[in-house]
Order: C-alpha cells, then structure tokens, then sequence
C-alpha cells in the first residue's frame, strides 16, 4: 500500500475548532479517510454513500470484506434515508439511547454500496455520542461508515495514539480529542426479526433493553464456549481470535479466589520455563502475584465500567512490554461486564473455568 502523509490535528472536544472540522470534512467529500474519536473508540470515517472510500477502509486496516460497516449518522432524520422499511422498536430505541453505544441493524435502502453491508439485506446505523464525531458528520453532510480504527484484528483504539500506531501513514487524517469515555465498541442489536438479537454486547447493557424491549435474544456466539476443569483447551485458529494483541491471551473464569489461585501457579510455571509473563488483574487483586511477573491493573471487580474503559489500553501495553504470555482474571458477566467479557473471550487463545 501506498504511504499517504497523515494529518494529526488535535481538537478540543468542548471547544470545536471549525475550521479543523471543515478540512476533515472535505476530505471525506473527496473519498478520503479520517480517524475520529467516538464516545466508545475511535472510528476510521469515510463517506457511508462512496464505495471507492468505503472500499479504501477494507485496505487500510487490513479487514475482510465480508464483515460490514456501521454507518454513523448525526440526528435519527438520517436514518430514514437509509432504511428501506424502519421496524417501529428502532424509533423507540432511537429515542431512548441515541447518541449513544447502540448499533441498530435494520433492513438496508437501495442506495447503500454493497461495501457498506458486506453483501447482506440489513445495514447498521448509530448516533455516536461525541461532539467531534456528530460535527465531523455534520459538516460532511453524509452518513459515515466507520469501523473502529485499529488494525484488523487488534484492539480497537482508545486513544489516538493507539490509531497513530497502527494507520499512520496509511489514512489521511486523524483527529484527537483525547481517549475515548466507554472503551469498548457500540452494542449491535439486530431489529429486524420479531425478537432482537444482541450480536454484540457494549456500551447499552443487555439489562437496559430488557427493560425496554422485554423479549430480547443474546446471540450464542457472544459468550463463547467455557470448558471445564479437567478438559484440554482447545486452542482456536487465528483466524477466531479478534481484539487480541500480539501476545496470546490465556483467560481464567470462576471464584475469584480460585481464579488468583490458579493463575498464580501457572504463572509460577511459565516464570520457571524463562517466560516473559503478563498478569491482567482487578484492582482488589493486586496484591500476592509473583512479582516477576508484569502485573497491569483492569479496574475494580464492583466497577465493570472501569474495567471497560481499560481494557483495550491494557492490551495494547502488554505488547509494548513483549509479554510471552498474559493470564486474565475473567469479571462477572453483569451490566457493561458481559461487554468485556465477550471481548476478552474472543481475544484469547485459551478459556479455562476455575
Ligand atoms: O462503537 C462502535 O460501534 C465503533 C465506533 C467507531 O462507532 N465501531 C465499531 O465498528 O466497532 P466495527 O466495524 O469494528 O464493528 C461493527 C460490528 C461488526 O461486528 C459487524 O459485523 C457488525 O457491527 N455489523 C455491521 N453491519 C451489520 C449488519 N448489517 N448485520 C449484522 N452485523 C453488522
Ligand atoms: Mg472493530
């Protein structure tokens, strides 16, 4: 891939610079991209209605092309230009939680580039709740697809630093305003079968839709499958693992003593064989581990939001910090917890119930 010289402007997200906002802007009119920050992560911005750009994020970040976009709009009008029939929920929904962390997918308008939709009859849409995305969007005067921008396969980016390391040179513009609030990406509920479907959790939990919507469905491949004890861990080909880092992610579940316990002798293990070893733990855990180790912090076990916040940022040090291996403390599924379990599941090679 070509090397494209990148912009990095810094915006004040309670401060908006317009003229910063109008270049962005016209460089998505013109088919080109741009990374900005959302409430959830950062998103890598193109015009939603170009399939060239919409095409040019597939090859920036390295993604398949089956898997599609959202399109981000900046007030619910939008949306009806680009849904072919909206299904009554989405407007209570909208109501509801937009801006916000709720992706909906609803059935697709014509116009939508296959680009967009990877091909399917539904397109997602969200309302990003972040003063910079809503003005980049506003400005363009066109929906943005945008996926978050990190890499394929990595963690989504938290900070701008993070889509510095892995798309400078290959997008046309990153605009920073500071980290991203929540830390994990948008809930994706499909609306488009009589009962909706999370498909993947986030920032909406699936205990504030249940109220809503009182029949609701949490796809299966959203938690993944636990093994018990005594059985060999499978490990899943690369090509399953998504939001991981470089080094492998092995993932203790259970009684949080047990847990402690559990990966603190494997730790001891793995330190004997000369291995370079991250620990992943709650604040309450800190204390205990083999200090060999490189232990990093991921939020209080009472305060699932904290742990969300951080663990993409963890992540994303344990590789600068060339771990051979880490060993995560698993959370309690409940609220914003089932977010960060969902991605800590799929990041890592091996699940082990304690
Ligand atoms: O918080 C977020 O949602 C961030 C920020 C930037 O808005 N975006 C994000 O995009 O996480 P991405 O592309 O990394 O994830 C989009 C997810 C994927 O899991 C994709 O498969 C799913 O949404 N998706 C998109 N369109 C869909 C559709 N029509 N039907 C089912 N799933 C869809
Ligand atoms: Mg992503």
């Amino acid at each position: 891939m070509e090397h494209i010289k990148t912009k990095n402007w810094t915006v004040n997200p309670s401060l908006l610079d317009r003229e910063i906002i109008r270049q962005a802007a016209e460089i998505i009119k013109k088919g080109g991209l741009v990374a900005f920050p959302t409430e959830t992560v950062y998103g890598l911005g193109a015009n939603g209605l170009d399939s060239k750009a919409v095409a040019s994020i597939y090859r920036a970040k390295g993604r398949p092309s089956d898997n599609p976009l959202i399109l981000h709009v900046a007030d619910t009008g939008m949306v009806k230009e680009l849904s072919a029939d909206l299904p009554q929920k989405a407007l209570l929904l909208m109501k509801l939680f937009w801006p916000g962390p709720l992706t909906l997918v609803v059935p697709k308008a014509k116009h939508i580039p296959v680009e967009v939709t990877g091909g399917l009859d539904t397109v997602a849409v969200r309302m990003p709740d972040h003063p910079v995305a809503l003005a980049l969007i506003r400005a363009s005067g066109v929906p943005i697809a945008a996926p978050s921008a990190n890499q394929s396969g990595l963690p989504s980016p938290t900070t701008a630093e993070h889509v510095k390391a892995d798309l400078q040179g290959r997008i046309d513009a990153i605009l920073d305003g500071g980290p991203a609030g929540l830390g994990l990406e948008s809930t994706v509920l499909d609306i488009t079968s009589p009962v909706p479907v999370i498909l993947r959790p986030g920032g909406v939990t699936y205990e504030q839709l249940k109220d809503v919507l009182s029949d609701i469905i949490i796809d299966p491949s959203v938690l993944g499958q636990k093994l018990p004890k005594d059985q060999v861990p499978r490990s899943p080909g690369m090509k399953y693992r998504h939001y991981a880092p470089t080094s492998p992610v092995i993932l203790f579940e259970g009684e949080p003593q047990r847990v402690k316990a559990t990966i603190t002798e494997r730790a001891g293990k793995l330190l004997d064989q000369g291995q370079k070893v991250g620990i992943l733990v709650s604040e309450e855990h800190i204390q205990g581990y083999p200090t060999q180790a490189k232990i990093l912090t991921m939020g209080s076990r009472t305060n699932p939001a904290s742990a969300a916040a951080e663990l993409f940022k963890r992540l994303r040090e344990f590789d600068q910090l060339q771990v051979n291996v880490i060993l995560a403390e698993g959370i309690e599924t409940t609220g914003i917890g089932l977010a960060v379990m969902n991605r800590l599941r799929r990041a890592s090679v091996e699940k082990l119930q304690c």
